[in-house]
C-alpha cells in the first residue's frame, strides 16, 4: 500500500511492520514533525524531547540554521566526489581544527565511521611507528559503535559473544582503574581509546587522575591516545569539548551526532603527526560531500554564537539540583553526568515503565537499562522546559505500578 498523508497511524504501523525491518522494539506512534524542544506524531500528539534523537539534536529539532545551510548548499553544490576539494569541507575543516585545538580532519556521515577511521589510524601508526603493534585498550562498559570493529572495540558484557568471531586486537580494562590499563599494555599496544563519560554505559565519567595518567603512558610508550567524544563532544557536557573538563588532549578526537544537529555527520580529528594515512588507506563516497559539510559548518557556528555549552552548563546545572530535590519523593539515586548528558537510577525494573508512561504523558525520556534514565535535551533546552519535565516526571511516578 502507498502511504498517502492521510494515511491514519493505524495504517502507517501495520505498513512498518510489514516492510520496516525489525531491529528494534518501537512505540506504537509515528513522528511526523519537530520544532525546537517538541516533536510530534501523526495523531498531533505533542512530546517534550529529553532523548534528543540520542543526543544529536544539538540545536533542536528542524532547527532553522540547518535549514538555511541545507537549501542554500543544495541549490550551489550537493556533492563534488571524495576525489575533489570543496569549499565547504575546507572552511568547515579550518574551523573544526582551529576550536579544537587539533590540526586534521577527516568526514564521515556516522559515529561508528569515525571510530572505524581512528582504529585504522591506530594501527597505521603501529605499523609506522610502533613494530608492527596493532592492539588498541579500550573500557568495559564503553560504547564505540555498530560496525564489526567498533562492536569489537565496545566493551559492553552483553555484546561479548555477538557476531563472533570478533575483529582481533582490542582489550577492556575497567575504567578508572590505572593499575589494569598499566598492566594491559604491551610492545603490541599502539592506541587507548576512551569516552570521557560513558553515555550508552550509564554515564560515568573518568577520573581527572587516572586521565591524566592515561595520557602519562601513552607518551611514555608513544601509544596513540584516542577520544571518543561523539556524544560528549560539541557542548553537550557544558563545554564544547569534554576533554577541556580535563585540560588533556588527545592525539585523534572523534566526534558525530551533535555536529550534524540531525544530519548525518561525523569527523575523525588528529594531531599533525598522526597524518599517516596514505591515498587508499581511508576514504569513502561521503567523505567530506559539501552538504554535510555545509550543515556542519552552520551548526558549529550556531553553537558557538549562541554559546549553547554554556547553556548545556547551566541548565544541566539546574536540573540536577532539582532532580536532588526530589530524590525521596521518587526514590531516585545517583544522580550523575555533566551539563545535559544526565543520568540517574530508578528502583530497580522500573525504568522501562517509567519512560513508556512519560511517553503517554508527552515526555520523551531514555531508559539506558532497566534501573537507569538517561537525560540528553537539545542544548537550547530552558528552564522552564526543565520545569515542564519535571512535573510530567513527578506525575508518571505516581503511576508506576511497580513502586
Ligand atoms: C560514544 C559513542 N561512540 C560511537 C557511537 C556510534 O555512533 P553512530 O551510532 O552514529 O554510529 C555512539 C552512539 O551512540 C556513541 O555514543
Amino acid at each position: 500500500m502507498i502511504q498517502t498523508e492521510q494515511s491514519t497511524t493505524s495504517s502507517l504501523l501495520e505498513c512498518a511492520k510489514k516492510s520496516v525491518l525489525f531491529t528494534a522494539n518501537r512505540p506504537p506512534i509515528v513522528m511526523e514533525r519537530g520544532e525546537g524542544m517538541y516533536m510530534w506524531d501523526t495523531d498531533g500528539n505533542r512530546y517534550l524531547d529529553f532523548v534528543g534523537g540520542w543526543a544529536v539534536a544539538s540545536l533542536g529539532h528542524s532547527p532553522s540554521a540547518l535549514q538555511k545551510a541545507l537549501t542554500s548548499q543544495a541549490a550551489t553544490l550537493v556533492h563534488a566526489s571524495p576525489g575533489y576539494y570543496n569549499r565547504p569541507m575546507i572552511e568547515f575543516a579550518e574551523l573544526l581544527t582551529s576550536v579544537s585545538g587539533m590540526d586534521k580532519a577527516f568526514f564521515a556521515s556516522s559515529g561508528a565511521e569515525a571510530n572505524e577511521s581512528a582504529i585504522k589510524l591506530a594501527r597505521k601508526h603501529g605499523t609506522v611507528n610502533l613494530n608492527g603493534a596493532y592492539e588498541i585498550i579500550t573500557l568495559t562498559n564503553s560504547f564505540h559503535g555498530r560496525s564489526l570493529a567498533t562492536m569489537s572495540a565496545t566493551g559492553k558484557t552483553v555484546w561479548k559473544d555477538l557476531f563472533s568471531p570478533k575483529v582481533d586486537g582490542f582489550k577492556h580494562v575497567p575504567i578508572n582503574d590505572l593499575d589494569a590499563c598499566f598492566a594491559a599494555v604491551t610492545n603490541q599496544t599502539c592506541a587507548i581509546m576512551i569516552e570521557l563519560v560513558q553515555g550508552e554505559g550509564g554515564v560515568h565519567s573518568v577520573d581527572e587522575s587516572y586521565l591524566y595518567g592515561i595520557r602519562k603512558i601513552c607518551d611514555m610508550y608513544g601509544i596513540m591516545l584516542i577520544f571518543d567524544e561523539i556524544q560528549t563532544g560539541l557542548g553537550r557536557t557544558g563545554k564544547l569539548f569534554a576533554c577541556e573538563h580535563y585540560g588533556i588532549q588527545p592525539d585523534v578526537m572523534t566526534l558525530g551526532k551533535g555536529i550534524g544537529a540531525g544530519f548525518p555527520l561525523s569527523a575523525m580529528l588528529a594531531k599533525s603527526k598522526f597524518d599517516l594515512f596514505e591515498p587508499g588507506d581511508q576514504g569513502g563516497t561521503y567523505t567530506g560531500a559539501p552538504l554535510a559539510m555545509a550543515v556542519g559548518y552552520a551548526v558549529l557556528t550556531e553553537l558557538l554564537e549562541r554559546n549553547l555549552a554554556a547553556n548545556a552548563k547551566t541548565q544541566g546545572n539546574y536540573l540536577i539540583s532539582k532532580l536532588k530535590e526530589l530524590t525521596s519523593e521518587l526514590s531516585i539515586s545517583h544522580i550523575r553526568g555533566k551539563g545535559l548528558l544526565l543520568a540517574f537510577d530508578t528502583p530497580a525494573g522500573t525504568a522501562t515503565e517509567l519512560a513508556a508512561i512519560c511517553q503517554r504523558e508527552g515526555l520523551l525520556i531514555n531508559s539506558l537499562n532497566s534501573s537507569t534514565i538517561r537525560l540528553v535535551p537539545p542544548l537550547i533546552v530552558s528552564q522552564q522546559d526543565i520545569d515542564t519535565m519535571l512535573g510530567i516526571l513527578r506525575k508518571a511516578f505516581k503511576q508506576l505500578s511497580t513502586c
